[in-house]
């Protein structure tokens, strides 16, 4: 058995940085709720002052921030701003959510090995923006998301876990978002659970994940086998 120090009583502190709606914010904040992840939101950190998800981090009582990047002469002192506050209120684990800013070295070096980010698509397909738009130009029939730790390059770092969905014919970018955001919800949660309860293993920029089953017999098709 993994041995994990994380408990209810003795919860892992995370912080989420967004800039937007923060449904996946939300999602966390309600898998920390049931205990399905033995963490805690510890911190909110928003660049934007008018993202929602500050106010779901408000519902739950959970601590928030305005850190509007404008302020700051340049990446590296918003990035240092972001460290300060991460560090004072002892975070362990940063989730990116909807984290419309790229980090530096510096602040991914520091937090290197506890940074999360979740993206649109199935990586290494499709980085960067518009990302379901560029599914939907390149034909593929299935897309989904991607929990992976960052690195110092863009929507690069080690996969952690992803999630499938097929693209039916008559998608656009909006209705396949949608699809793929539910199982954002989904994902995002329990690849913080597997961090909290130390079964990620990081071996030559891959992730093992300890004590997990998985169906050899599991397929998806698009369009359906027909024989
Ligand atoms: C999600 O699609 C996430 O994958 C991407 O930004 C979006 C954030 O949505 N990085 P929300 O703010 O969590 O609703």
């Amino acid at each position: 058995m993994a041995e994990s120090p994380y408990t209810r009583d003795n919860p892992l502190r995370i912080g989420v940085l967004i800039s937007g709606g923060g449904s996946n914010l939300q999602s966390l904040l309600d898998h920390c709720a049931s205990g399905f992840i033995p963490g805690r939101i510890s911190l909110v950190i928003s660049n934007q002052a008018d993202a929602f998800g500050l106010e779901r981090a408000r519902r739950f009582g959970v601590p928030t921030k305005v850190v509007p990047h404008s302020d700051y002469p340049d990446r590296l002192s918003f990035d240092r701003a972001l460290i300060s506050l991460l560090n004072d209120a002892q975070i362990e684990l940063v989730c990116l959510a909807g984290f419309m800013r790229i980090l530096t070295g510096d602040f991914v070096k520091f937090f290197k090995g506890r940074l999360l980010n979740i993206h649109p698509s199935l990586l290494p397909s499709f980085p960067g923006l518009h990302v379901q738009q560029k599914a939907l130009d390149a034909g593929v029939r299935f897309s989904g998301a991607t929990v992976h730790y960052v690195d110092e390059d863009v929507d690069t770092g080690p996969i952690i876990i992803q999630a499938v969905v097929p693209i039916l014919p008559d998608d656009d970018a909006s209705t396949l978002s949608a699809r793929i955001l539910k199982q954002e919800h989904r994902i995002y949660p329990q690849a913080v659970r597997l961090f909290a309860q130390n079964r990620l293993q990081l071996t030559d920029g891959k992730v093992h994940i300890l004590e997990s089953k998985i169906n050899q017999e599991d397929y998806l098709l698009n369009p359906p086998w027909e024989g």
